[in-house]
């Protein structure tokens, strides 16, 4: 007795059908939206990445049908669209919910909480990495850093920002966001939609009252070299390592003042020392490289 390749689950690599097309209505109001979006930028394939946004804005998901309609808006072959849909994570290429829940578990957040964080939703949500309720409502995945790390550990739904998040407080988010319950980010404007946050990123006007005032900002730390290099700070105090105390640059002679260049044997850390490089490993000489046989 023989089986067939797709009772042995083998795939043959047949060709999809074609993506199927969107209604009419659909296509007539995406075609115009698309066409103000092309129209601000010199080049038409330049509009690509706002075009993909739009397209999610309808479904919740870049789909086929999608691609292929942002292909024959900008005259780019599907693949060259779905190199890119692909290629950045902000496209989500599967049906999601309407909160995009993201939890930050690079290194900063993850050591102040982060991984606790997901690891509490994961288990109260009953869901894993990029998986959905089963009512629909919210999707769960890890981000990395989203340039919040003086507030970490943080927590983004449909990108905007709930710093300093800990497991029950994340935990009684998702449950407000299930139950249609007010929330409200720490920063910026008022939560909306995952479609609705596409709509925005496409480049359309957010037109909710006082949404654009709402705008957030970084924190003190992440201002600070900005503070510093527009001088509206007093230079920044150097701490030499061979004196392990504060020392005030100020006060160098103007020689002292470039850059502090140490000996080997000043040299704290073994990531400070001088390493075997091509210079000094006679196996592996420094210079031009021969041509083989000169
Ligand atoms: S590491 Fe989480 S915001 Fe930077």
């Amino acid at each position: 007795m023989t089986t067939s390749s797709s009772e042995r689950g083998v795939s043959l690599g047949m060709p999809e059908l074609p993506a199927p097309a969107y209604p009419d209505d659909v296509r007539a109001r995406l075609e115009s939206d698309a066409r103000e979006v092309i129209a601000r930028y010199p080049d038409s394939r330049s509009a690509l990445l706002p075009l993909l946004h739009l397209v999610q804005s309808e479904e919740g998901h870049v789909t086929r049908t999608g691609m292929q309609f942002c292909a024959d808006m900008l005259d780019l072959t599907t693949a060259e669209v779905t190199a890119v849909a692909t290629f950045y994570t902000m496209y989500r290429r599967r049906p999601s919910g309407d909160y995009q829940v993201g939890v930050c578990t690079n290194t900063l957040c993850a050591v102040m909480g982060g991984d606790a964080i997901f690891e509490s939703l994961q288990e109260h949500l009953g869901v894993g990495n990029g998986e959905t309720t089963e009512d629909g409502k919210v999707t769960l995945e890890h981000i990395e850093c989203n340039a919040a790390c003086d507030f970490a550990p943080v927590v983004m739904v449909n990108w905007e920002f709930f710093d300093d998040q800990t497991p029950a407080s994340a935990r009684g988010l998702v449950d407000d966001l299930r139950a249609g319950r007010p929330v409200t980010p720490t920063r910026g404007a008022p939560l909306c939609t995952f479609k609705e946050t596409a709509r925005i990123l496409a480049g359309f006007p957010d037109e909710r009252d006082g949404a654009v005032a709402a705008g957030g900002s970084a924190g003190p730390a992440s201002l600070a070299g900005l503070k510093l290099a527009k001088g509206e700070v007093p230079a920044a105090r150097v701490v030499h390592p061979r004196d392990g105390g504060p020392h005030d640059a100020s006060q160098d002679a103007p020689q002292d003042r470039a850059v502090h260049d140490p000996s080997p044997t000043e040299h704290l850390s073994s990531h400070d020392a001088p390493q075997d490089t091509s210079a000094s490993d006679p196996s592996h000489p420094a210079g031009p490289t021969a041509e083989e046989g000169e």
